[in-house]
């Protein structure tokens, strides 16, 4: 039996008295794949991972993905994308300012992650929270008429568009970065696959439309859904410490980066990414 405190009343598990780095921990891990499906976002604090162990640890959730931004795999495993501030020979070693929208995981792909798990390496003293949302309960706490009315819309979702917007100061896309991203659709509300229950499946700048509405109509409507979905009622804020390992379920939640000091601190940030299977 794990020992358990919840983070928030609808969504959200810290586990208690868990070293991750022992092998002896594999039938925890087994135990946190069952769990993730029902608590949606599970906090391991006090770890010390090495790298191998965290991708060990990860594949326990499932098969991982790369990221296409390849310049930012920079610890030797190809698995780990790296979120920083920092530089190292003039080269930053991870993407900086990723997330900062609310989002899921490469959402903008046909199959996306079905969860992440960020293992916290260097953490700035103050700042750099991510909140994260429960997109259950935002579907279930919508007027029933606006469930109804969205239960069968799609969305498109478009990695390019996003990166022009966040990442303008940038070098382009590639054609081998935007040939593995097309716009892909997505149900704009989606079903857990192992639970059944249905969640809100949304985000800001990555979606580019409500498919089949008029632009003005969609982006209303997109703006009303971000809105409601966000709502303090649904969001739990993380405050980082260092060795902290956070896993979500990307299908039923939404996540978003908050700015700190980076002239100041240093922020290193260890991500892996479970492959997941195609939204309905
Ligand atoms: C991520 C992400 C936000 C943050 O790792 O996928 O969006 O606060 N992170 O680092
Ligand atoms: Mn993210």
């Amino acid at each position: 039996m794990l020992k358990t405190r919840s983070l928030h009343p609808g969504f959200g598990i810290e586990v208690l008295d868990l070293d991750l780095a022992d092998p002896a921990s594999d039938a925890a891990i087994d135990q946190l794949v069952r769990d993730l499906d029902h608590h949606s976002l599970i906090l391991v604090r006090g770890q010390k991972l090495s790298n191998e162990r965290h991708v060990e640890v990860s594949r326990r959730f499932g098969s991982l993905m790369t990221h296409v931004l390849k310049q930012f795999l920079t610890t030797g495993l190809p698995e780990i994308y790296v979120l920083s501030n920092v530089s190292e020979n003039g080269k930053p070693i991870g993407n900086h300012k990723e997330g900062w929208n609310w989002h899921s995981d490469l959402s903008y792909v046909a199959e996306p992650s079905m969860g992440s798990l960020l293992y916290s390496v260097e953490v700035p003293p103050e700042g750099a929270d991510t909140l994260f949302a429960s997109m259950h309960l935002a579907y279930e706490a919508l007027p029933p008429a606006t469930q109804q009315r969205i239960r069968h819309m799609t969305a498109t979702h478009s990695y390019a568009g996003y990166y022009g917007k966040a990442f303008a100061d940038r070098a382009p896309l590639s054609d081998e970065q935007k040939a593995r991203t097309p716009d892909v659709r997505h149900p704009v509300v989606r079903t857990h696959p192992t639970t059944g229950r249905l969640s809100l499946y949304v985000g800001e700048d990555i979606i580019k439309q409500i498919d089949g509405l008029p632009p003005e109509e969609s982006d209303a409507l997109l703006a009303a859904l971000n809105r409601h979905a966000i709502s303090d009622a649904f969001v739990y804020r993380h405050r980082w410490q260092q060795g902290d390992l956070v896993i979500w379920d990307n299908r039923c939640t939404m996540h978003c980066a908050t700015p700190y000091d980076d002239n100041k601190y240093r922020r290193v940030m260890h991500r892996t990414t479970v492959a997941g299977t195609r939204p309905f």
